[in-house]
């Protein structure tokens, strides 16, 4: 038997979303994307290959994943196999750590995680672009989970071009991100659908491009510059734009519930009261808000109050991978 390596990998929020693939099978993405790393939200994953197994052994926070749920990570264990060139399966334990039971976890710390230790349990020794491209192969946003605070995941043509870019791993700009919790359930539409239908049949899908670019052009100096503002509008707009492909797909469909859509009514009636903070949200309909850390407790309040203060968590720039002993 192999040393057990465990990797901690946290998972990230998109301030310019990634949503839709030119290539589905190495995931190379139609445009590129800009994300920041939470602090809050991780998955702590240990690989072990071991000879005297007969087919690869996945748990997820002490439950074991039949064969099918863990089609996925088999698919990827194959690749670090392949890269590694080696034969024996491996023991995979997962556990994500979120502040409730919130429905936050996400595929994005767990694909980083098993990338970094899949491929040190293997005998690999990748740096950090490399690991990033094959987190990539797990699950697109992983790509970016390899790195701390603000990173670009350059969108590249093929498996080499592919990978994340730190624009700022050390935040020292004093932000928040709170995520409001409207419905702890899985997706019923999951993002790899989703964005599939949306490429194939949203009429915005050409515009979607160019707003990406405008949008990443506008967003990254903004960054550099603590520019608050064009930050906020940037990402809030991004938002939207990426669920009016949902809602402009055939057939149909939204990420939104009723809760959804009273939320950010209330964080424009926060900001038209004075408090700066703008949301974005993913393939789901719990909120994320972005905002200035002297803001957190109005708006921490103010949503607890409408929400439940359980239903509020409060995270701030996370770090990259880390190996844990
Ligand atoms: C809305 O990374 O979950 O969160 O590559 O198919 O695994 P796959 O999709 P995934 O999609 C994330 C979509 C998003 C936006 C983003 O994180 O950029």
């Amino acid at each position: 038997m192999n040393a057990a390596i465990t990797a901690r990998a946290h998972t990230n929020i998109a301030l310019v979303k990634y949503w839709g693939k030119a290539d589905t099978d190495l995931i190379i993405p139609q445009t590129g994307s800009l994300s920041l790393t939470l602090d809050q939200f991780y998955t702590d994953t240990t690989v072990v290959f071991d000879s005297s197994l007969a087919a690869d052994e996945v748990s997820v926070n002490g439950d074991r994943l039949t064969a099918q749920q863990a089609t996925k990570v088999h698919n990827f264990l194959d690749l670090v196999r392949q890269q590694a060139s080696r034969t024996s399966f491996a023991r995979v334990r997962s556990v994500n750590h979120v502040p409730t039971a919130a429905g936050l976890a996400s595929s994005a710390s767990a694909f980083a995680a098993l990338a970094g230790a899949a491929s040190r349990a293997a005998g690999l020794t990748l740096d950090r672009t490399a690991l990033s491209r094959l987190a990539r192969r797990g699950s697109g946003s992983a790509t970016r989970s390899i790195f701390g605070g603000f990173v670009e995941w350059h969108a590249g043509h093929d498996d080499l071009s592919s990978y994340g870019v730190p624009l700022q791993e050390d935040v020292d700009w004093p932000i928040a991100v709170i995520a409001l919790v409207l419905d702890p359930k899985r997706k019923k539409v999951s993002s790899r659908q989703g964005m599939q239908n949306s490429v194939s049949t949203s009429p915005f899908y050409p515009a979607w491009k160019q707003i990406v670019a405008d949008d990443l052009a506008a967003i990254k100096p903004a960054i550099l510059a603590r520019d608050f503002t064009t930050v906020g509008e940037t990402l809030e707009s991004n938002a939207m734009r990426m669920h009016a492909l949902t809602l402009s797909a055939w057939p149909p469909y939204s990420y939104f519930n009723g809760d959804t859509l009273a939320a950010m009514q209330t964080v424009k009636s926060l900001r038209d009261s004075g408090v700066a903070c703008y949301y974005t949200l993913d393939a789901g309909p719990n909120l994320k808000i972005f905002c200035q850390a002297a803001d957190v407790t109005p708006i921490q309040e103010r949503l607890a109050q409408q929400f439940g203060q359980a239903n509020v968590i409060v995270a701030h720039p996370g770090p990259g991978i880390q190996f844990l002993d």
